[in-house]
């Protein structure tokens, strides 16, 4: 093509492109006066609670890995003859499925849901990948993994477009009051990543612990990849984040779960936690030792820093059980000093897994105390779901139980 007739054609191509705009702008403000199709956040009804079965069920999902969400996405480590037909597709249509199986009360999405590098558009391949979650009503969270940012958005931008999408309860960070520190004469205090925020679950309507919380969920960002002392190596949780969480589970210790009507039977120790992050913390490998229930088929990618998550943990005495992502072929519960650490197991197909080893998902499920008349959070229970005929059932285990 000679100069002049290049120049012709990218001519004609910002003429194009300008007609486009215009038109798009015209109907966008169309859009925008007519009620019926203004765009306004849908919320879930919230605290979220408690059913009035006295049960409340997360469904784990790790690692969509989403690109663009249409059919030429490819998928990784399946059969040679499941090839052809699998896309993105075949996560949504997994998550979809899974939804409609377990019928959950809350999703938690735990990074990676986006494979940022291969995705042309974050925001497009967001509001596909998470499309499922949002067109089923359920209140849904999510944190990031360290491939999310690989796109268009910083980590900062995907945050706070999750926290705004439908049905989202995610939030960017806590608020402000939640990071007062007040030995340091209540100054304000930043805190690390973006994605660290505490959900908490209130007892099942008409019960005596309908105002309270039953059962706390904190969700952390683990981060992306950093240079530790010259060497290239995983995020991991600061200091800034620990402090937090501490402050916040600090706030639970001793409260009257419901100062109206007092009575022995509502304890007045912390609710138990729920962690959710995204990339395994440096204690997890030792369970390579332990008794584990499910598979340990990878090597633990956790970072080389070691930042006292796990202390912070032990010492909060609230968390039972942590669900991490990240290595999509482990897929276990082990225990360490009481506390479960638990794998979701790959979920997406654009992610790498395991031919002929089903992607999978996790459920959580917390029942309170008594009958008809809830009380405390009495059993958390486990299980993971494969994405197989059957969409089987396996590795159900309880992970605390109140004594
Ligand atoms: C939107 O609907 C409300 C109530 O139905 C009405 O009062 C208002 O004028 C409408 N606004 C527009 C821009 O049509
Ligand atoms: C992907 O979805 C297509 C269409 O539903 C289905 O035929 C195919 O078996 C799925 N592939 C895998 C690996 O699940
Ligand atoms: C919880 O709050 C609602 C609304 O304020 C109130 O009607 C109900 O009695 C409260 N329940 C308990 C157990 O305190
Ligand atoms: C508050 O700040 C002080 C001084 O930096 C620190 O030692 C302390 O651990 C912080 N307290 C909490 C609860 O984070």
């Amino acid at each position: 093509m000679d100069s002049e007739n290049w120049k012709h054609s990218l001519l004609y191509l910002i003429f194009l492109l300008a007609i486009l705009h215009l038109t798009q702008n015209y109907f966008s403000h169309k859009l925008f006066l007519d009620n019926e199709t203004v765009r306004i956040k849908k919320n879930p009804d919230l605290p979220l609670r408690f059913r009035s079965d006295g049960t409340f069920k997360i469904l784990q999902v790790a690692d969509m890995h989403y690109d663009s969400g249409t059919i030429v996405t490819r998928c990784k480590d399946v059969l040679a003859s499941e090839f052809e037909f699998c896309s993105d597709l075949n996560t949504t249509q997994f998550l979809k499925h899974i939804i409609r199986a377990e019928n959950p009360d809350f999703v938690a999405f735990t990074g990676d849901n986006i494979f940022g590098s291969s995705s042309p558009d974050a925001a497009e391949s967001l509001f596909r990948a998470f499309g499922p979650a949002m067109e089923s009503g359920l209140p849904w969270a999510a944190v990031l993994g360290n491939h999310d940012q690989e796109s268009t958005m910083s980590r900062e931008e995907l945050m706070s477009l999750i926290s705004l999408m439908d049905y989202s309860v995610s939030q960017i960070n806590p608020l402000d009051d939640d990071l007062t520190n007040s030995s340091k004469g209540g100054m304000m205090t930043k805190i690390d990543g973006f994605g660290n925020y505490n959900l908490r679950v209130y007892g099942a309507p008409g019960s005596m612990v309908a105002n309270s919380t039953v059962l706390n969920l904190f969700f952390l960002d683990s981060g992306d990849r950093a240079v530790y002392q010259g060497i290239r190596t995983y995020g991991w949780i600061r200091e800034s984040q620990l402090n937090w969480l501490r402050r916040v589970s600090q706030k639970f210790q001793g409260q009257k779960q419901d100062p109206l009507h007092p009575t022995d039977a509502i304890s007045t120790t912390k609710p138990p936690a729920l962690a959710f992050f995204h990339i395994p913390i440096p204690e997890i490998p030792q369970l390579f030792y332990n008794e584990i229930i499910g598979q340990f088929q990878e090597a633990v990618a956790c970072s080389r820093v070691n930042s006292g998550v796990f202390q912070t943990f032990v010492s909060m005495g609230d968390v039972k059980a942590v669900f991490i992502g990240h290595d999509h072929t482990n897929d276990f519960c082990g225990n360490l000093d009481g506390i479960w650490f638990c794998y979701g197991g790959g979920f997406g197909y654009h992610g790498y897994g395991k031919a002929e080893w089903p992607r999978r998902a996790r459920i959580i499920l917390a029942e309170q105390n008594g009958k008809k008349s809830w009380m405390n959070v009495q059993r958390i229970m486990t299980w993971k779901r494969l994405d197989d005929e059957k969409m089987s059932k396996i590795d159900e285990q309880i992970l605390w139980q109140s004594r």
